[in-house]
């Protein structure tokens, strides 16, 4: 198996509405490797998030070539991408998007039920990601009995459970006190130890500083 995980050649995204063009992305390539962990930084409407939304094949870009562990992605129809998404991705966002109703295990549990694993395993699978980030008394807490923090441990064990190749995180400590900020930036150091691609964004330097790369970008462009 090659080392490269991802590799985008020449990505330009365009936002298009009635009457402007956005040009997010501006001819971007960029090679990850796994087991990297890298921190995305730059000023506010600078692309960050639409690059991660790429990366992450929630969206597509207007041009480019995206290779996702050597496979062309562009090129997938919409069932295979879900799949591959549900498979081989974790996401992690700043408001966590936990469903309310349910408990902790359960919106861990979530992607497995699109996976297609039966309960029982679901449910232990779920819970042994809880343990590792920490929660296992917290099971059968709904979201609104948790902290921020807790909250977001949640959302990194549901974004863990499928065993994903890589974890996406748009500004995941964005939210949190700078104590519990450090729980969760611990949390993605010793994932990172254990081999697990990351990439997050952020804009604060202390977060950064966690990461092995940082990306700078502007104006839809890397500049180092
Ligand atoms: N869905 C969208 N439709 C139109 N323009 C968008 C959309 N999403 C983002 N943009 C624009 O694209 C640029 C980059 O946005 P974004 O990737 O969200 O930046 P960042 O995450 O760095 O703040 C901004 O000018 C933003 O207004
Ligand atoms: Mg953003």
């Amino acid at each position: 198996m090659t080392d490269v995980l991802i590799e985008l050649k020449n990505i330009t995204k365009i936002y298009k509405n009635h009457f402007i063009e956005t040009k997010a992305l501006d001819n971007i390539s960029l090679k990850i490797n796994r087991s990297e962990f890298i921190a995305i930084m730059g000023p506010s409407g600078s692309g960050k998030s639409t690059l991660l939304h790429i990366l992450g094949l929630l969206d597509k870009p207007t041009s480019g070539e995206y290779l996702f562990e050597g496979k062309k992605t562009l090129q997938m129809d919409e069932n295979t991408l879900a799949d591959f998404r549900n498979k081989k991705i974790g996401f992690v966002f700043q408001a966590y998007n936990l469903l309310p109703r349910i408990k902790a295990l359960k919106n861990v549990a979530l992607p497995l039920i699109y996976a297609g694993v039966d309960k029982k395993n679901r449910e232990e699978k779920a819970f042994e990601k809880l343990k590792e980030v920490g929660l296992k008394d917290y099971a059968d807490h709904f979201p609104n009995q948790l902290s921020g923090g807790q909250q977001q441990r949640v959302a990194i064990a549901r974004a863990l459970v499928n065993n994903p190749s890589i974890i996406l995180a748009d500004e995941p400590t964005g939210n949190l006190a700078s104590f519990q900020a450090e729980e969760i930036m611990k949390i993605f150091k010793n994932l990172n130890k254990e081999g697990k691609t990351i990439i997050l964004i952020t804009h604060e330097e202390e977060i950064a500083k966690w990461a092995k790369r940082i990306i700078k970008i502007k104006d839809g462009k890397i500049i180092n």
